[in-house]
């Protein structure tokens, strides 16, 4: 029979963090896949948008939270919502908490390579994600299947932060930012940024039903339910787990962050 102390660790919640309200499209799937599961979400939202920092800050701030959230909310696990921060912390924090599971989130290069042969790809992220290392290793393994064509899209991030996902100004910026890849032959666009997903309406407005968008959050959500099942941590209760949501713009941030749960 299990003893109190192994159930009691099953129960922890999820800790999950992003620079901002982006987390909550990764959010969104893991309450969907693994509904069980507590959660406790942290958005940094005063500091962001965490990609045009410097590797140095956006590194110094995710450990800085990721310690407080292991400290004081007792997480049995940590996903790193957050393709700019898992790019530039996630080998530091796996090195200093080897026993926790730290889930991160990568561009969702693959789907969007393997859907066309030779297709070419948009690669949305923010300039220090396309910038790193780690998204050169990754476009290097199928840069034989697709051409990758990586973009910076920083605005993306703020209008989201300003609730204004869904807007004229949203419409205008994605104008001018597609504009010189217009008659490119976009075959697929990845998100490979949080917080891109809540623009995807805008995002097919601009580009048609008929070139698919995709993101890493389903992923990352399935990763999670993998390496919980793995660790024996998945929490055995029945009832439908609990979400709290917290972020260091305050009670604003909170809100927008609860609406943009129930998109
Ligand atoms: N949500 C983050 C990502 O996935 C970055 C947004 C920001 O620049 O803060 O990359």
């Amino acid at each position: 029979m299990e003893n109190e102390k192994e159930t009691e660790e099953k129960r922890k919640p999820v800790g999950i963090f992003d620079s901002g309200v982006g987390g909550i499209s990764v959010v969104r799937q893991i309450v969907r896949i693994l509904p069980s599961e507590d959660l406790y979400v942290f958005g940094d939202s005063a500091n962001a948008p965490y990609g045009i920092r410097t590797l140095e800050e956006v590194r110094e701030l995710t450990l800085s939270h990721v310690e407080a959230m292991i400290r004081e909310n007792h997480v049995k696990a940590v996903v790193i919502a957050c393709n700019t921060a898992t790019s530039a912390a996630i080998t530091a924090l796996r090195r200093r908490y080897p026993t926790i599971p730290m889930i991160g989130i990568e561009p969702a290069l693959k789907p969007a390579a393997l859907f066309k042969q030779g297709g070419k790809v948009l690669v949305l992220a923010t300039e220090m994600t396309i910038r790193e290392e780690k998204y050169h290793e990754l476009a290097k393994r199928f840069s034989d299947r697709a051409e990758l064509i990586p973009l910076p899209a920083p605005r993306i991030v703020t209008l989201v932060e300003d609730g204004k996902h869904d807007s004229k100004e949203m419409d205008a910026y994605l104008a001018g930012l597609f504009q010189p890849y217009r008659e490119a032959g976009i075959d697929a666009v990845v998100l490979g940024c949080t917080h891109f997903p809540f623009a995807r309406a805008a995002i097919s407005r601009y580009w048609g039903e008929t070139v698919p968008v995709f993101d890493g959050a389903e992923g990352t959500a399935r990763e999670l339910k993998r390496r919980l099942t793995e660790n024996d941590l998945r929490n055995p209760s029945e009832d439908r787990g609990k979400v709290v949501l917290e972020n260091s713009g305050g009670i604003e941030k909170i809100r927008l962050s609860e609406q943009l749960l129930t998109l």
